[in-house]
């Protein structure tokens, strides 16, 4: 099969961990027979720095013109000025809007050779298993007026939160097919007792639950959501939230793998993006990122782990190309290697074997082929 792709591997760790992701990609490719085209785009300050401008001119139209998009990622402190006209950050949500790509899922799952690298005690993380579905578009980070100004008493800024019941009933749609594909729980996260939007939100997702009498379905603040997540992460399959608290609960989620580094993402779009019978379709658009930062404080010292980022690579050919069989042995791949006790720094214990971002690569690359 063609893998057309275009990469926008951003700044900090970003080329670093896409450099391995891709290395995975190709060592793929040889074993089945597939074969890689791709383009390449500035994002983020690479960009700023070059054009003036947070995307390189044309990249829109460049990602359409493939079939799946690998993103590292954006940002760093040289272009943090809080005053700064343009910011890193504006080229991935133009990115995400432009695109459509409205469906963001963030599995979480904990590693039972990684229970002893997170902060929390083993024992509350047994049986971690969910994937949150985060609203990508709407919402505080695209909804006008959104703005600063001066007056006579001061600075002022304001942002917007807006849904309309159309963004909610896709995004929940996603969330119940993809519910009905695993353990048929699906736990809807608002803040309904404050925010009109939450409201809209549990209004819609009750209605939805209707035509998914199979699925389970309850609501939870987001208050409650973010304590049941280190409390009680066990308890959830698929949870579906707005754009603002689905960023905010999946750093949080994180905690549960051991570390950001081993969190991958996909982002979907598309009308037609659910193939029914809790799948979605095989060939379906879509932008593939880890969930961590450009992490600068490590960036060119070959020390990131590429993990988050090679698992985003199974989520695209999984979604994007329909290749199961190859998703999967990425996946099953990447397990084994923690299994065996193969670690980059971020998750480095005693007894453990240290591995930089390109022998990580390397490894997976490897053993892929095997
Ligand atoms: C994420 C990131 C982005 C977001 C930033 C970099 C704009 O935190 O993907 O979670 O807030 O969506
Ligand atoms: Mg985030």
């Amino acid at each position: 099969m063609d893998i057309k792709i275009a990469i926008t591997a951003g700044d900090g760790i970003g080329p670093e961990v896409v450099e391995e992701a891709l290395k995975v990609l190709e060592a793929v490719n040889r074993r089945f027979g597939h074969k890689l085209t791709h383009s390449s785009w500035l994002i983020g300050g690479c960009s700023i720095d070059k054009f003036g401008s947070a995307i390189e001119p044309g990249t829109i139209e460049g990602c359409k013109k493939a079939n799946a998009v690998l993103l590292g990622a954006v940002g760093g402190p040289k272009w943090d000025d809080p005053k700064a006209k343009v910011r890193p950050e504006d080229g991935l949500l133009h990115l995400r809007k432009a695109l459509g790509l409205f469906s963001n899922l963030r599995p979480v799952k904990s590693h039972k050779a990684l229970l002893s690298a997170s902060t929390l005690k083993p024992e509350a993380l047994n049986n971690v298993d969910m994937v949150v579905v985060r609203e990508l578009t709407g919402g505080l980070y695209f909804g006008k007026p959104k703005k600063r100004w001066e007056t006579s008493r001061g600075r002022k800024a304001v942002d917007t939160m807006a849904y309309s019941e159309q963004e909610v009933e896709r995004i929940m749609r996603v969330g119940f097919e993809l519910a009905r594909g695993r353990r048929k729980k699906l736990t809807s996260v608002d803040k309904a007792n404050v925010l009109k939007t939450s409201q809209l939100w549990r209004e819609v997702a009750n209605e939805v639950a209707k035509e998914y009498a199979d699925v389970k379905m309850d609501s939870m603040l987001v208050d409650t959501c973010a304590m049941r997540l280190v409390t009680n992460p066990a308890y959830f399959d698929v949870i579906v939230t707005e754009n603002t608290f689905g960023d905010i609960l999946t750093d949080e989620a994180a905690v549960l793998a051991g570390s950001m580094g081993m969190l991958p993402s996909a982002s979907l779009g598309g009308k037609e993006l659910i193939a029914g019978k809790g799948r979605f379709k095989d060939r379906t658009f879509g932008l593939y990122e880890p969930i961590h930062g450009s992490a600068p404080d490590i960036a060119g010292q070959n020390k990131a782990n590429p993990l988050a980022t090679i698992l985003s690579v199974a989520m695209m050919l999984r979604y994007s190309f329909g290749l199961h069989t190859e998703a999967e042995l990425i996946e099953r791949t990447v397990s084994s290697i923690i299994d065996d006790g193969y670690r980059t720094q971020d998750l480095m214990r005693e007894g453990m074997r240290l591995m930089n971002t390109q022998e990580m690569g390397s490894l997976v690359a490897s053993k892929v082929t095997a």
